[in-house]
């Protein structure tokens, strides 16, 4: 597995990040996860896109241009020899002795570049269970940003409970997954909490909405409670990783019959479609 810092390529095992790295001390920086499929970047002008609007949002400025990120990410992938691998990629405020206040120093670029680990049909068909978890985080969920507490909290707490993924729930109403993005499927409708400073806009989520209008099945961004999920004919998250999965029950209880829905298993077919 290859890493990436500063300008160096290494083996992930030799990496060392300094001690005094921003991103290390105080989750001063942004993130992203890129899949690779047969050599071929899925939506990587999207996730850099949203790389740069993550920086911004934190007022992160490097002198690295779109071009020379892509550049990089490229280059890295191909140092790696992996057909199929997923990409993370981080930028921070630097290394500087700590102090809160922002230092005047060039921001730092890591990256590793691991095998994919993709899901097998069996486990996809048979679906996933999830727990609702209040959504503890901040007011700016749309910057993907490396403070992850609130989120890996949460998951943990779902696997602790022999469960997947945590629905995360704000004033009764689903906002995510803590790394993924939620929808449910009632009257042949596919509905989504709509894009906002609460939620991260998903690649993913960005490739679900295209496929279902070129479907012609409808897609409404708009709030759903728990009770609505629980009521619905289908449950599924997306992310880069986990690309469409079933969610077949909730705190225990069956969605439905507690498989996974057609509707759901079909956009996961439709997305594998463009990413071969
Ligand atoms: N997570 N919402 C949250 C909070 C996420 O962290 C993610 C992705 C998504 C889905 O976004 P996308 O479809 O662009 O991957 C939604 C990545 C994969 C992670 O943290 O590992």
């Amino acid at each position: 597995t290859i890493g990436y810092f500063n300008g160096e390529f290494i083996s992930v095992e030799q990496l060392v990040i300094p001690i005094d790295e921003r991103g290390h001390q105080f989750g001063d920086g942004v993130y992203e996860v890129i899949r690779v499929y047969d050599g071929k970047f899925f939506m990587l002008e999207e996730h850099i896109e949203r790389l740069f609007k993550s920086a911004q949002a934190i007022r992160l400025q490097g002198d690295q241009s779109i071009e020379e990120i892509r550049q990089l990410i490229h280059e890295a992938v191909e140092k790696s020899g992996l057909a199929d691998c997923d990409v993370y990629i981080q930028i921070t405020r630097g290394v500087a002795t700590r102090k809160h206040l922002f230092p005047d120093v060039p921001v730092s670029v890591s990256m590793t570049i691991r095998p994919m680990k993709p899901t097998s049909d069996t486990v996809r068909e048979k679906g996933m269970k999830a727990i609702f978890h209040e959504d503890e985080r901040w007011a700016n969920c749309y910057i993907k940003s490396l403070n992850l507490l609130p989120n890996i909290l949460a998951k943990q707490t779902a696997q602790d409970a022999g469960c997947y993924e945590a629905i995360l729930v704000k004033d009764g109403f689903v906002t995510e997954g803590t790394s993924s993005n939620v929808y449910i499927v009632s009257d042949k409708t596919i509905y989504t909490t709509p894009l906002s400073k609460h939620i991260l806009a998903g690649i993913t989520r960005m490739a679900v909405k295209e496929l279902a209008n070129g479907l012609g099945v409808p897609f409404v961004e708009k709030q759903f409670t728990t009770e609505e999920l629980m009521q619905a004919d289908e449950v599924f998250i997306t992310s880069t990783t986990n690309e469409v999965m079933p969610i077949v029950n909730v705190d225990g209880k069956n969605i439905k019959d507690g498989s996974a829905g057609e509707m759901t298993l079909k956009l996961n077919a439709k997305l594998m479609e463009l990413v071969k």
